[in-house]
């Protein structure tokens, strides 16, 4: 009984027991330097929260300086990010000494976390991931107050993309930034007036140029609100595609493929290697619609050319297949050629559009035939039939080198 009574009081009185008065020993204890007295004697009741000007209707003027280090842009989700040094200077009115109280210093650092600091908020930033608007770093304060903060921050925010001339395109990228929460008269964000934006440590991201970033203040006067102003610093980034890789990946071969199907129309009929290589030249377009799938957003604002440009060079492709069938039935045929068609093609023979007709088809090569069991009418009637399909071959190649040349020029000018 008297055990666990003694137990007891030990166990509560155990934290009692640790808890002792921590004396630092003598020969450890430091003189309060000048630099430890000053910022004892800045922070000592200073208030992190509330802007740092003695009148409540004066602006806290925030001068904003983006040093740029490098852009990456993820075009599937239209996410453009920037990682920069961004430069904030401001007046803190309860930061200033007399550098002669303090062995003539003129400046010292202090942690962000410890003074009031400029919430710059981004105003299209990609809300999936989150993104402070506050900062931890150490920031440089002068004897006047002025307040020097060079955070390393990284910004994104939505940027959706023009593909239409996909892979020799430009985006536009606009970041738009601001106080959340501050009217313009509360705490004023402005550029610095010289070198607004640095680019000196630029370090080019991967498939992008940068070719020149804008960065306009917008004064943010809104008619609902006549005695307040909502500015904004408007940063637009010009960015164009590095395009050798895309180039040599679709654009290249596929005016390869073009020129396949072309070639194929204008082999001979009888030759096996024109089903061939139409049929090829219809798969690659599949192929390289495939690729083009993979690399472009789907749901982009507008369709790449290249892109329709395929399409449509498909259909071509699968009229050229299917009239290379054609052609090749029409040349098995027993029965004579309408008269219509014999005089068409007459006409054509003779009169000027007989230059086009360019594709010879030698009536002669269907002598192996008649050497066997068929009559001279079989072969004459052969003969005719390939002359109408050399007609009807030379008309295709022409027209669908038109449509090629039409839709060049409609989509690419
Ligand atoms: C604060 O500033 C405004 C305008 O600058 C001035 O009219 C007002 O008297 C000031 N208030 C105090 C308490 O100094
Ligand atoms: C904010 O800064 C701009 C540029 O320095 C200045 O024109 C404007 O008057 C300032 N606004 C306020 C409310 O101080
Ligand atoms: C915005 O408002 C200020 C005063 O608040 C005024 O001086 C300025 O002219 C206005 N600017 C525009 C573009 O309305
Ligand atoms: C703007 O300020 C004026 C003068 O102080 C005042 O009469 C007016 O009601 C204010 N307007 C708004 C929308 O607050």
């Amino acid at each position: 009984m008297h055990v666990h009574v003694a137990l007891c009081a030990l166990i509560a009185l155990a934290p009692l027991v640790v808890t002792y008065a921590y004396e630092c020993p003598e020969d450890r204890k430091q003189a309060d330097s000048n630099e430890k007295r000053l910022q004892k004697d800045l922070l000592c009741s200073y208030q992190t929260d509330f802007r740092p000007v003695v009148n409540h209707t004066q602006a806290v003027n925030v001068k904003v300086r983006f040093a740029l280090k490098y852009i990456a842009f993820d075009q599937q989700e239209e996410v453009f990010t920037i990682h920069s040094w961004v430069a904030m200077s401001w007046k803190d009115e309860f930061l200033s000494w007399t550098p002669s109280d303090y062995g003539n210093i003129e400046e010292i650092q202090l942690g962000s976390h410890e003074i009031w600091t400029p919430e710059l908020a981004l105003f299209n930033a990609d809300a999936s991931s989150y993104q402070s608007e506050s900062f931890y770093t150490t920031c440089l304060v002068k004897k006047d107050g002025v307040v020097m903060c060079v955070p390393h921050l990284a910004h994104s925010g939505i940027c959706s993309t023009r593909l239409r001339y996909w892979p020799y395109d430009t985006q536009k990228c606009t970041l738009y930034f601001g106080s959340w929460m501050h009217t313009g008269e509360q705490v004023n964000f402005t550029f610095y007036q010289e070198m607004p934006v640095i680019l000196d440590e630029y370090q080019p991201g991967p498939g992008w140029k940068l070719l020149d970033v804008k960065n306009v203040r917008l004064p943010g006067n809104y008619s609902c609100c006549p005695n307040n102003t909502y500015p904004m610093l408007k940063y637009t980034f010009k960015l164009q595609r590095e395009a050798a890789g895309p180039a040599a990946i679709v654009v290249v071969p596929s005016l390869v493929i073009v020129s396949m199907t072309l070639t194929s129309l204008l082999l001979d009929v009888k030759d096996n290697t024109r089903l061939v290589l139409a049929c090829f030249s219809l798969f690659g377009h599949f192929i390289f619609l495939t690729e083009i799938g993979y690399d472009i957003p789907k749901h982009s604002a507008d369709t790449p050319v290249v892109l329709l440009f395929l399409r449509d060079s498909m259909l071509v492709t699968l009229g050229a297949v299917i009239l290379t069938l054609g052609l090749m039935a029409l040349r098995r045929r027993t029965e004579p050629p309408p008269a219509w068609l014999k005089n068409i093609h007459l006409r054509i023979t003779t009169g000027p559009a007989r230059y086009v007709v360019f594709t010879e088809f030698d009536p002669a090569d269907s002598k192996p035939l008649t050497e066997n069991d068929l009559n001279e009418d079989s072969s004459r009637i052969r003969s005719d039939w390939m002359q109408v399909a050399n007609v009807i071959n030379s008309v295709i190649f022409l027209v669908t080198f038109l449509i090629y040349l039409i839709l060049l020029f409609s989509y690419i000018l």
